[in-house]
């Protein structure tokens, strides 16, 4: 096979090579091999029924197609860059197999509705996937939180010790960001799942298609609505794009955390042998370089939204070749969030919380100091005038090298005389953690709820995948 291009009749001249280098994309949209030959059977199964082609020859070009996704599954069709793109491959080997009958598939269609069509039904699968894979994620931050309820760390703002927290609930503000993610997939499912085929090249086609019939044989709930906007539009990859450049952010920041958690400064936490590598000179060290990997990729995905927007802005209606560069960005954006999330629901599970590490690091940073002001405040004492009365108080603990907690009641009184002997029930971690009961607070009940609230709300979950 190859050989003469399936468009050629106008051409006085064959393609240079170098050309045909140059606009080959066959080498990145093999992989939509199946969506393509699921697509073209639906196509050609509406011909029949529309009576466009004959019965017997579209039953004839569905088993060749049928053959051919083998073929391509057992690597048995070479990818020559002669082909130009998947489709191209596709329809020549048809040919080539049932002979001029193959040719009547592509009756009422372009590759520019074909590519869309195409790249739908990946999309379609992908946002899927990746749903599935943000509930595992969010699955293995609830079942560290759940088992670490009652472990308490420094919070921090600044990177300065700010006030006490529950570890559960410093975990669960990861699972509130990837909740949110899942939303923002979700939407994008809705808008992925409108069928494109049929806008042909750009202005639809005079033969009698039933574009509704083509999008129940795919599962599409509809159809795309303008042929013009259908064959341009790369909306929906720019959409899953974006999606995923916010959730390698959020997968970025939990990632920065673990390894500064992982430092013998804070040791705070300790990541599996099975997730950690050693160094090839210093045999003493362990690296959290899955951590460090899943950071380093999120620079990555946010470059392909940016190729992405930057291919599609002043670009003019409706199909344009630049839009055949769109695939590399959003291949490469699927596979690597998907990588990403999936080994975090796997490397979370594994995470050894060190809750003396944590625990100590309360003791220093006058964490309970906002606690002493509030104290002041349910006594009536405005609240700046509480704060400054309390920054005096930590200036003379760090002059004296005290904690709030060393101080005895005339000691404080020298600052206030509002502080009376029940200043003391304030002043520790855990009554500090355990008096912010208020919705999406650290006390320990509002916690234990928020978990409760997650569990159930994963649980009936609709399933993408
Ligand atoms: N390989 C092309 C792409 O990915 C398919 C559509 C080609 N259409 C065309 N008119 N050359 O966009």
């Amino acid at each position: 096979m190859a050989g003469k291009k399936l468009w050629s009749g106008r051409f006085s001249q064959g393609m240079h090579k170098a050309v045909e280098e140059f606009t080959v994309s066959l080498h990145f949209d093999h992989k939509l091999y199946t969506y393509d030959i699921q697509g073209s059977i639906a196509h050609c199964r509406m011909l029949a029924r529309q009576k466009i082609i004959a019965a017997k020859d579209a039953n004839t070009i569905i088993s060749a197609l049928k053959q051919i996704e083998i073929e391509l599954a057992g690597g048995k069709l070479k990818l020559r860059p002669e082909f130009e793109d998947i489709h191209m491959l596709i329809e020549s080997r048809l040919i080539e197999k049932v002979g001029p009958v193959g040719g009547k598939l592509h009756t009422a269609r372009s590759r520019n509705d074909q590519i869309a069509l195409d790249v739908s039904l990946y999309l379609r699968d992908a946002v899927a996937n990746t749903i599935g894979l943000v509930d595992c994620a969010q699955k293995a931050l609830l079942g560290l939180a759940e088992k670490n309820t009652d472990v308490v760390l420094p919070g921090f703002t600044h990177m300065q010790h700010a006030q006490p927290v529950l570890f559960a609930h410093h975990l669960m503000a990861y699972f509130e960001m990837l909740g949110r993610d899942r939303d923002r997939l979700e939407g994008c499912y809705v808008r992925v799942n409108r069928m494109p085929l049929g806008a042909g090249a750009l202005a639809g086609t005079p033969h009698p298609i039933d574009r509704e019939y083509v999008a129940r044989l795919l599962g599409y709930p509809e159809v795309t609505r303008n042929s013009m906007d259908t064959v341009a539009d790369r909306d929906t990859q720019l959409e899953y794009c974006s999606c995923a450049a916010i959730i390698m952010m959020h997968l970025s920041r939990l990632c920065e955390e673990l390894i500064i958690w992982m430092t013998p400064e804070f040791q705070f936490v300790d990541i599996a042998d099975a997730f950690c590598t050693g160094s090839s000179i210093m045999p003493q060290k362990k690296n959290p370089d899955v951590a460090e990997l899943v950071r380093g990729k999120t620079g990555r995905v946010y470059g392909n939204l940016m190729s992405l927007l930057t291919l599609l802005k002043s670009l003019p209606l409706a199909y344009n070749r630049d839009l055949q560069e769109d695939k590399l960005a959003l291949f490469d954006t699927v596979e690597t969030v998907q990588s990403c999330l999936n080994i975090m629901a796997l490397m979370l599970p594994e995470i050894k919380v060190n809750k003396d590490k944590m625990r100590a690091a309360t003791q220093s940073g006058f964490l309970t100091a906002t606690d002493l002001a509030d104290y002041l405040v349910s006594k009536k004492v405005p609240f700046r005038t509480a704060h400054e009365v309390v920054g005096k108080v930590v200036a003379h603990c760090v002059k004296t090298d005290k904690s709030l907690w060393d101080l005895k009641l005339a000691e404080l009184q020298q600052f206030s005389l509002v502080f009376k002997s029940d200043v003391i029930h304030c002043l520790t971690i855990d009554a500090s953690v355990n008096s912010r009961t208020c919705t999406g607070g650290t006390g320990t009940a509002a916690v234990k709820k928020a978990l409760a609230a997650a569990r159930a709300g994963l649980n009936k979950r609709k399933k993408f995948n």
